[in-house]
């Protein structure tokens, strides 16, 4: 089928012109004088295209008088300067092909305003509303310019395992992979791979080996976490990048994820101006100006130990009162990045203690080279650090872990074998797509989400 995307009819083609589009009805309004306006839309952007149908048409009555709100048209007509305000062109049908009807008593997607709860129980065709269609064109935009950053400086696109017998982070929240029968006892010998295995929570191990190598890399993919976590930003399913750098500190470390996330808000504000419009005017009006004033300013850098004492200077009350040695909570790290500096915080030097067994013990032999990207309403929206080279140190960080040597031959032999200093980091994709859109609930900025107790579609 020959059509033109309703995007470049209506901004590109000159009136006059004939075109064919398809799309979805979004509203059907019948003027006495004989017409019907159809306002389509075909999900190539947030404008719908008014197509003027002439009772004239052969197939009026049959066909177009009964058209509602869903159905699926194709339309051939003559593109003509629009009469109506907010619109630049309107097409004069001179045939509408009805493919699909949608029963209006049925269709759950009726031109009124639904709430995001309801459209989750409707994910199949919530894509067909203006926010979820504007989250979905951002979302494809900035996971094509994570690509594009990336292959700018020359890194690798590597694909790390989704299947794995490692525990990356060392929290335990992980999905078994089995083809073992639930009803029997486990006898893991007899398993598909003949050993428990597990959904990925991160390709950075697997990741390291290829830096170890290839010189700077990247992984973008799916990652799995079983944590019981309901709350507006976790997913038991989201997808992750993790760049990782040959001879890199932690400080080439902070420079790139600032330099990164700057790169995506700015390609988003210049690919996506439509949709983010809609966003500032209808899901947060600060996010605009939010995105430009982080791609102007210089994203604050401290140390989890400064991080501690600001917190603790606060005048104010907390659920978790902040101390050396303890996690910080969302609360704490929406403060600093929202209240203290109101800018992203790159917070780094974290206690050893809560950080996981790969990351680089300092001279203090208290922190480890860790960092966390802060940023306002979200909170964390990177976590990374400088990796631990050295073998001996690595083992007993390991061990002190609990974890088996052996397990990890190969993760140690990038120490054994030409060891050098890597650093990386993981972005959350979805926490990337709620801070520029705005949107509240990170259920809504993936197409299906995978969360406690819900698996549906
Ligand atoms: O801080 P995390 O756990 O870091 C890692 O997994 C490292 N292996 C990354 C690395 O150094 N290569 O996760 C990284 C980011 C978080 O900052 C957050 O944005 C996102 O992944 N994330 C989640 N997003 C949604 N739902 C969850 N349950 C998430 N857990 C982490
Ligand atoms: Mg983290």
């Amino acid at each position: 089928m020959e059509r033109t995307l309703i995007t470049d009819v209506i901004t590109n083609v000159a009136p006059q012109t004939a075109v064919t589009i398809a799309g979805w009805i979004r509203t059907v309004r019948a003027s006495k004088g004989g017409f019907s306006f159809l306002n389509v839309n075909d999900g190539s952007c947030m404008a719908n295209l008014q197509v003027v149908a002439d009772d004239k048409l052969d197939n009026y009555g049959t066909d177009i008088a009964h058209l509602t709100a869903g159905c699926s048209v194709v339309v051939t007509g003559t593109l003509v300067e629009s009469p109506a305000k907010g619109q630049r062109v309107e097409l004069h049908a001179d045939r509408v092909q009805v493919l699909g009807l949608a029963d209006a008593d049925t269709y759950p997607i009726q031109p009124k305003r639904h709430t995001f709860e309801f459209l989750r129980t409707q994910a199949h065709l919530r894509v067909r509303t203006n926010t979820f269609g504007a989250v979905a064109r951002v979302r494809s935009a900035i996971s094509f310019a994570i690509h594009e950053f990336f292959q700018q400086r020359g890194f690798f696109y590597v694909n790390t395992p989704i299947i794995t017998a490692s525990d990356c982070e060392g929290a335990g929240e992980m999905f078994r992979v089995t083809t073992l029968d639930p009803a029997a006892p486990a006898d893991h010998s007899q398993d598909f791979f003949g050993q428990p295995t597990f959904l990925t929570v991160s390709g950075q191990l697997e990741g390291e080996t290829y830096a170890c190598g290839l010189g700077n890399i990247y992984t973008f993919g799916p990652t799995f976490r079983a944590e019981n976590s309901n709350t507006p930003r976790h997913l038991a399913e989201f997808w992750m990048i993790e760049p990782e750098m040959a001879f890199c500190d932690l400080t080439g470390d902070a420079d790139l994820a600032e330099d990164f996330l700057k790169h995506i808000f700015a390609a988003t504000l210049q690919r996506c101006p439509e949709d983010m419009a809609f966003f500032n005017e209808r899901i947060d009006k600060t996010v605009l100006a939010t995105l430009e004033h982080i791609i102007d300013t210089p994203f604050e850098r401290i140390t989890y130990t400064q991080a501690i004492e600001l917190l603790a200077a606060a005048d104010r009350k907390w659920d978790y009162p902040p101390h050396w040695g303890a996690d910080l909570q969302t609360e704490h790290e929406r403060f600093l990045t929202e209240q203290t500096f109101n800018r992203p915080v790159i917070i780094t030097d974290y206690p050893a203690a809560i950080k996981p067994f790969y990351m680089r013990l300092s001279d203090d032999g208290k922190t480890v080279a860790a960092m966390d990207v802060l940023v306002p309403k979200i909170g964390e929206i990177i976590g990374g650090a400088q990796r631990e080279e050295r073998l001996d140190v690595l083992d007993s960080r390991m061990t002190a872990a609990g974890l088996d040597l052996d397990d990890y031959w190969w993760f140690r032999d990038l120490r054994r074998y030409g060891t050098a200093p890597h650093a990386g980091f993981g972005l959350g994709l979805e926490r990337t797509i709620q801070f520029a859109t705005g949107m509240a609930n990170i259920r809504d900025v993936i197409p299906y989400p995978r969360t406690p107790r819900s698996a549906e579609f």
